[in-house]
């Protein structure tokens, strides 16, 4: 695996690739890889010819900066993993390299997509996901890039970003990688003590029978059971719960034949916050 950590030595490297007519995959990361990362690789190596991993702790998307400074950092095991994987090509780049010494967010119009679930609680994390990713996409000019559905909204946010930008790439989501016992993988899982990683599986059990209640009962219905759910759990501490549409992320409250859905929650675990979605279907 070559590592490059300036965007000239990246981009010297790929365009001898691109001559040689490879495809380039792209798998973006903040690093503290996990299988669900690797999942991902897995899935470029199908798909393209070449795989570029970024590793990149963007301080643009973290609202509070305690977050930003408590992220993992764990760049030799990741480095041990994606060579296990295959990983053609790593970028870990500074954040001058990236930054240019002006640390701060383009500001986007994702057509209010920015403005649902996560958004409501995470100012300005869009704006700061969309300029790194659009950086990176521009230094890289990869053919394909992966992206977990986990952070749901992010994915189709970045969609929409390569619409709006007339990105040349093609994005392609990829399914939940999540542990035996069901707990959505998430670098921040590392964090959570014993207790709390005991408990947390109750997200993803929550979840499954949500989308069973789906095909009988009402959106505002089973919000309200969720939230009941969470009420007086000992160790998890609902922040949102919604079921919305999966195009538009908006709220839903009656349900159409012709729309997809999907079930989100944000759940605390101390100071650790837990994402995880479920795709829902009508009777
Ligand atoms: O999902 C992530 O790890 C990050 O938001 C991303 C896409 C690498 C941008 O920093």
């Amino acid at each position: 695996m070559k590592i490059f950590t300036t965007k000239k030595d990246l981009k010297d490297c790929l365009s001898v690739l691109k001559l040689k007519k490879e495809t380039i995959g792209f798998v973006p990361t903040m690093g503290a890889l996990h299988e669900g990362h690797l999942s991902l690789i897995k899935k470029a190596k199908q798909k393209t010819t070449v795989v570029v991993v970024s590793i990149f702790v963007n301080p643009t998307q973290f609202d509070k900066k305690e977050d930003l400074l408590k992220y993992p950092k764990t760049f030799d095991n990741d480095t041990k993993l994606l060579e296990s994987v295959g990983c053609d090509v790593l970028f870990f780049p500074s954040v001058d390299e990236i930054y240019s010494g002006n640390v701060v967010s383009e500001k986007f119009n994702f057509d209010g997509l920015e403005h649902q679930m996560e958004g409501k609680f995470r100012a300005g994390h869009f704006d700061g996901v969309g300029t790194v990713v659009k950086a990176l996409f521009n230094i890289v000019a990869p053919d394909k890039a992966f992206f977990g559905q986990k952070d749901f909204q992010q994915l189709q946010i970045i969609k929409k970003l390569v619409k709006k930008q007339r990105l040349n790439v093609k994005i392609k989501g990829c399914a939940i990688y999540r542990d035996q016992d069901g707990l959505a993988m998430s670098s921040r899982n590392t964090r959570l003590n014993d207790t709390q990683r005991i408990a947390a599986p109750f997200i993803y059990k929550t979840l499954k029978k949500v989308r069973k209640k789906f095909g009988t009962e009402s959106a505002v219905k089973i919000t309200a059971w969720v939230e009941n759910q969470f009420k007086n759990h000992p160790s998890l501490k609902l922040e949102y719960f919604t079921i919305a549409d999966e195009k538009s992320l908006k709220t839903i409250e009656t349900k159409e034949s012709d729309k997809k859905y999907r079930a989100f929650i944000a759940v605390f675990a101390g100071d650790i916050r837990l994402i995880d979605n479920i795709r829902l279907k009508h009777n």
